[in-house]
């Protein structure tokens, strides 16, 4: 196997294709680890190939599953290269160490109208600005599941960021997704255009409403899970891959199970809980004004802060 071709993920294998790999994951076996840890004859049932190729796949997967060792310095020196994308407000950006932070997924969730479209939009505009204007200088992959991505509202932003709307919406690549397949597949073939448009943010808007929607009922709910689990993981693959930031919105539901205190939590249960690396909690205040909570943060304390939806976007 030649060095320069790296096996970062299942459709890198030999004799694995999208199709095969899709077969994998909705199988649960989602990362090269369990390939090289799965017995060909598994393998080859699950995904429906031969035993030999199989054997093949297993093998090339144990051989790219070397283990990275690094130390704490290397790590740190890595960690201060991470990009940072502003949300418009100093407060929030403050809040989450900086701004929406690449190599990673942030999270908002919250209940309709209380935000996470309007701070995505604010980002979509800031992430193309340079770094030193609190972008990281690249496009973005906006998937729209709800339909509700407003080009009006990006040349808004724009204009009141000093930013050419024109080029601001050329840099914002829209894809309005109707089923789950669909927002799982656009992924999936993201690379190529990742790196033809040097896309620094992706965007999905929301991330569970259409999962929410096909997979009804107790019955549907593990192949719903374990379907978003995949899809999560491809997300966060990307976003080390092209050292990109990923920003995904949620709703929330009413847990009757709690009595005190807010009865609200997100959708996707710990499926979302554990992938996303930024979770911020997005309330309705008075008027324009909206509380953000930081929920889960690697290295922030808990918090919170008051944003404005305004006009010219986030303040
Ligand atoms: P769902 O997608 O329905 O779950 O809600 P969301 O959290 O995505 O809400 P969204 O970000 O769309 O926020 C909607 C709110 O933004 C509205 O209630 C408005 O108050 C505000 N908003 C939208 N457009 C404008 C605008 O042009 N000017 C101002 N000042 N506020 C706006
Ligand atoms: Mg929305």
């Amino acid at each position: 196997m030649p060095k320069d071709k790296a096996i970062r993920e299942l459709e890198d294998l030999p004799g694995i294709g999208p199709t095969t790999a899709e077969k994998l994951r909705a199988a649960g076996i989602d990362t090269l680890d369990k390939v090289a840890t799965s017995s060909p004859h598994d393998l080859s049932e699950t995904a429906g190939i031969s035993v030999d190729a199989a054997k093949k796949a297993v093998q090339a997967a144990q051989e790219s599953t070397t283990i990275a060792y690094e130390t704490g310095e290397e790590f740190y020196e890595k960690r201060k290269q991470i990009g940072k994308v502003s949300t418009g407000s100093k407060d929030l950006d403050e809040l989450i160490g900086g701004g929406v932070e690449t190599n990673g997924i942030t999270e908002a969730y919250g209940r309709f109208a209380s935000g996470k479209t309007q701070l995505g939009f604010q980002i979509a505009v800031n992430a193309q600005m340079p770094k030193d204007k609190g972008g990281i200088d690249g496009a973005v992959l906006f998937l729209d599941t709800e339909g509700t991505f407003r080009p009006e509202r990006i040349e808004s932003i724009a204009k009141a960021s000093k930013v050419d709307p024109k080029k601001a919406l050329e840099n914002i690549i829209l894809v309005r997704t109707l089923t789950t397949d669909q927002q799982i597949l656009t992924l999936e073939r993201a690379d190529k255009i990742i790196q033809e448009k040097n896309v620094k943010l992706i965007i999905v808007d929301s991330l569970t409403s259409l999962f929410r929607s096909e997979f009804l009922g107790r019955g549907a709910l593990g192949e719903r899970q374990q379907k978003l689990n995949a899809h999560i993981h491809r997300l966060q693959t990307l976003a080390d891959k092209y050292s990109l930031a990923v920003y995904i919105t949620n709703q929330v539901m009413d847990n009757p199970g709690i009595m005190f205190g807010d009865p609200t939590t997100p959708i996707g249960g710990n499926v979302l809980a554990h992938a996303a690396t930024t979770r911020l909690y997005m309330r309705k205040s008075k008027e324009e004004k909206r509380i953000v909570r930081l929920v889960d943060s690697p290295n922030m304390p808990e918090g919170e802060c008051v944003i404005k939806i305004t006009p010219e976007g986030i303040a």
